[in-house]
This record gives structure tokens, sequence and C-alpha cells, in this order.
């Protein structure tokens, strides 16, 4: 009987063996693609509506009541940032800022000096998300993104229907070390954005991350936070995105007319 010890044998089984291995890997890699990307989009969809104000209890991270909740009180509308223009001929699921910031018609560059968030490019349309009660608008929802310490940070600020004033701000992802930069996560800081008026009595957006902690008599104690100890380079980041999304540049025009208009 032939020996089955040969290294063309051995070679031939390992081979078989990595070859069926990396089928099965690449199959469920692309069969759980679309899975994957309803979860993210659902994961976002959570996180927007906790902006608008809903529990963790509310939402019990059901997908169903998510998805459904979603559809029935958030309305998505596409603006156009240079000139705050509601776009409402324009399908909100054409809204691809990835995309966008790899074409330059779609998108722009922005100078060194001015990229205060690190982002290099800012789409040119980006959607945003409102949340209206008995047909009255509660929050005005802004997707905002910009570099932390490690990594790019992705979240929402929602204002209060005045648009001076903020309603919360959280983050859905970043890389940043947990317990340092981590720390933006942590309910109690978050708490603290809560009421904020970011902009000056010019409209510039002011509100400041600071070193240390609030002074609460201080004159500027309504645009300030405390930073976080340890992760000061997180905080400067977390600062300097949300200036740049409530800038002129950013969703300043739309601001001006959302708030006025209640589109
Ligand atoms: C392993 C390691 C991870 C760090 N992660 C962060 C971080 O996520 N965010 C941050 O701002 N600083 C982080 N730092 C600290 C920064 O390098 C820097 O020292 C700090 O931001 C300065 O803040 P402080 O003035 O409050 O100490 C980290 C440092 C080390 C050694």
């Amino acid at each position: 009987m032939p020996s089955n010890d040969t290294i063309g044998k051995t070679l031939a089984v390992s081979v078989g063996v990595c070859v069926v291995c990396s089928i099965l890997v690449a199959t469920s890699a692309v069969g759980l693609r679309e899975r994957q990307m309803i979860n993210e989009r659902n994961d976002v969809n959570q996180n927007i509506l906790a902006a608008a104000g809903f529990s963790a209890d509310e939402l019990d991270g059901n997908p169903r009541k998510i998805d459904r909740l979603f559809k029935e009180m958030i309305e998505r509308k596409v603006v156009d940032l240079d000139t705050g223009e509601i776009l409402a001929d324009v399908d909100p699921d054409s809204i691809d800022d990835a995309q966008a910031a790899r074409n330059s018609k779609q998108s722009k560059a922005i100078s060194g000096g001015e990229d205060i968030a690190g982002i290099k490019r800012r789409p040119n349309r980006r959607l945003v998300y409102l949340f209206r009660q008995d047909g009255q608008l509660k929050r005005i929802i802004l997707p905002v993104y910009g570099k932390g310490l490690w990594s790019t940070l992705y979240g929402f600020l929602a204002l209060a229907p005045d648009g001076q004033t903020i309603e919360s701000l959280s983050f859905y992802k970043h890389a940043e070390t947990p317990g340092l930069g981590g720390e933006i996560d942590n309910p109690r800081w978050k708490a603290q954005w809560v009421g904020k008026k970011p902009f000056d009595e010019n409209g510039e957006p002011v509100i400041a991350v600071i070193k240390g902690s609030v002074d609460p008599d201080g004159p500027n104690a309504s645009r300030q936070i405390d930073g976080i100890s340890g992760a000061t380079l997180t905080g400067r980041g977390v600062m300097n995105l949300v200036r740049y999304w409530l800038s002129d540049e950013g969703y300043g025009p739309a601001l001006d007319k959302l708030r006025v208009s209640g589109n």
C-alpha cells in the first residue's frame, strides 16, 4: 500500500484546506456585507434618534423599532452648504460623503489654516435631520466630523430650534484611547454640552473646551466645557470640529435659513 506520509500529499492536503477555508471566508464576507451595512445604518439612525432626545429605553436596541421611529419622526433635508439652501428636489439617498470627498465637483478643498477640523475636503451638500413634534420643530441635528488625536471623530450635534443652543453632542465612531480621549463618550462629559451657547454676539462659533474646569460664575461659562485631563488633544479636536461645522464654512448659512423658517 502506498504511503500517505509524503511531502506531496502533505502539501496537497494543506493547499486543499487553505482553498476551502478561503472560499468559506470570502463567501461569508460577501454574503454578510449587506447585513453589515444595514447594521451600520441602523446604528447611525439610533444615534440620530438619541440626538433627537429619545432615551435608550425607548429605543431598546430593537432594529425594527429604530427603523420605524426613524422613518416616522425624523425628516432628512439636503442642504447646500455654500448657499444654505434646502434642496427639496434632491433625493437624500443620493448624498454620499465619502464619494463627494473624492470628487472635486462635489466637494471643495479647505486650505491649511481654515481646516481646523482637519478634514481636508468639505462636501458641498450634506444631510441634516429635523425632529418635529405636533408639527413644531424641536431639534436640528447636524452630522459633524473631524480629527481627534488618533482618529476622525464622527457624531451628531443637536441644536434647539433657535439654532443657538446646544441640546446634545455625541460621537458614534472614533478610535481615541479608552479612558483618555475615549472619555468624550462619558455621559458626565457629554452632559456639559446641554444648554451651551456656542456663538458670540457676532454669530462666530466660540464654544471652547478649556484646560481644567469651567468657572460657573465666569463671564464665558455658557460657552465653555471642562477639558478632559490627559486628553487635551482630543478635547481640542472636538472643540475645533464643532466650531468648524457651526461656522459659515459649515452649516452657518443653512442654520440661518432653518432657524428662521423652520423648513
Ligand atoms: C498610550 C497613550 C494614549 C494617549 N491617548 C490620548 C488620547 O486618546 N487623547 C489625547 O488627547 N491624548 C492622549 N494621550 C496623551 C497625549 O499624548 C497628550 O499628552 C495629552 O493629550 C496632553 O493632555 P494633558 O495636557 O491633559 O495631559 C495619550 C498618551 C499615551 C501615552
